[in-house]
């Protein structure tokens, strides 16, 4: 008989997973899905940075380092300093990690302190990773007509361990200022805590003004940066992003995670490296999700529902029903119902821009009543 972690046991059906039977169900009828559900990026990794994945193979596989290749590093530095005016010292304030999820999930084990505060909505890892390191959750909303930011006055601080926050915000679309960064860092300092930012969407935005970063902040103490290529450069399979900010917390991460066995592989960083150091490419894969959204958008206005999230990512968040998800499923179109997200998620729907173009032209024709 073996017996689960009770973490696991407790664990409900990852939201996402109860989508599958239903898509089994409609394959097996012969429609085509269309899937607005996953977060998944389908565009084309770019062939550059293919190349240079290939290119970086070598007889010779050695283990790679926590710390990752000086270079690396060094394009990521040279790559927050031109997107945000960030000073960056690539050898103690940068750990490049595989993707972004096992370091998120991992945050949690390796600071002192009872709580984790989340967002809610939200992405579920950060709820997950708190409670496999035995920390206890403690959910901070987000209101529509707050923008989609928390009070932060409404918390109690003295024994958390970790903010999270999640600007582009998955799943609102709602971005942040610098000025919630500088409010939330100065509760970090203050208190004692990790303000954790996770930007894995800084790339994806479709207002005049690209969505600030916690790096703009003049003074990072106490705060750590997440990033990835994942979303920013259609790579979601290579595994690549980072970690950045605070050389203590830097510093604290590179003691924990030689012990977890999350160094990227470095043909991976080779291929990271060209994906940072290059922003036609992302340019591009700004417009054509753009050319989505100016697609479906409209399209789903006229059919009367109110966009009620902002204008990054590559999320809509549209104000919708859960019977309204169920009726466009049995037409073979997937969104993911807001309840998925938590109970602050009642009432929306996130509708991922992923499909190709023609494949949202043919969905919208099915999502009219
Ligand atoms: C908000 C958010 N953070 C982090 C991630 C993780 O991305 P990755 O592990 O591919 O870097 C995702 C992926 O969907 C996400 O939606």
């Amino acid at each position: 008989m073996i017996r689960l972690s009770p973490v696991l046991e407790g664990l409900g059906t990852y939201p996402f997973v109860k989508l599958e039977a239903a898509r089994a169900r409609l394959r097996a009828t012969g429609i085509e899905i269309i899937d607005f559900g996953m977060g998944e990026p389908r565009e084309e990794t770019p062939a550059f940075i293919r190349e240079a994945l290939a290119a970086a193979i070598t007889p010779l596989a050695p283990y790679p380092t926590a710390v990752g290749l000086p270079a690396l590093r060094e394009a990521i530095a040279g790559w927050a300093s031109r997107r945000f005016s960030a000073t960056l010292d690539p050898d103690t304030q940068i750990v490049p990690t595989l993707g972004s999820k096992e370091a998120v999930f991992g945050l949690a084990h390796v600071f002192a302190g009872d709580q984790v505060v989340v967002p809610q909505p939200a992405y579920p890892v950060y709820d997950r990773g708190a409670r496999f390191a035995g920390k206890e959750v403690v959910e901070l909303p987000l209101r529509e007509a707050d923008g989609w930011l928390p009070d932060l006055d409404a918390v109690d601080w003295s024994r958390v361990a970790i903010l999270w926050l999640n600007y582009p915000n998955n799943p609102t679309g709602a971005t942040a200022p610098v000025a919630f960064y500088e409010q939330a860092a100065a509760l970090a300092r203050e208190h004692g805590f990790v303000l954790a930012s996770d930007e894995a969407y800084s790339e994806l935005y479709f207002g005049s003004a690209a969505p600030d970063s916690a790096l703009q902040l003049s003074d990072l103490t106490n705060v750590a940066v997440f990033n990835t290529l994942s979303k920013r450069s259609s790579m979601p399979g290579y595994r690549a992003g980072f970690v950045a900010g605070d050389p203590d917390i830097v510093a604290a991460l590179k003691k924990y995670r030689p012990n977890v066995g999350v160094a990227p592989p470095e043909v991976l960083q080779r291929a990271a490296i060209a994906a940072w150091n290059e922003e036609t490419h992302v340019t591009e894969v700004r417009a054509r999700y753009r050319a989505k959204r100016d697609l479906l958008l409209p399209a789903l206005e006229a059919l009367g529902l109110r966009s009620a999230g902002g204008d990054a990512s590559f999320f809509l968040w549209m104000e919708g029903s859960d019977d309204l998800a169920a009726q466009w499923l049995e037409r073979g179109v997937i969104v993911a119902p807001g309840s998925f997200f938590g109970p602050a998620g009642e009432g929306y729907l996130r509708i991922a821009l992923v499909p190709p173009l023609e494949a949202i032209e043919r969905a919208i024709e099915r999502m009219a009543p």
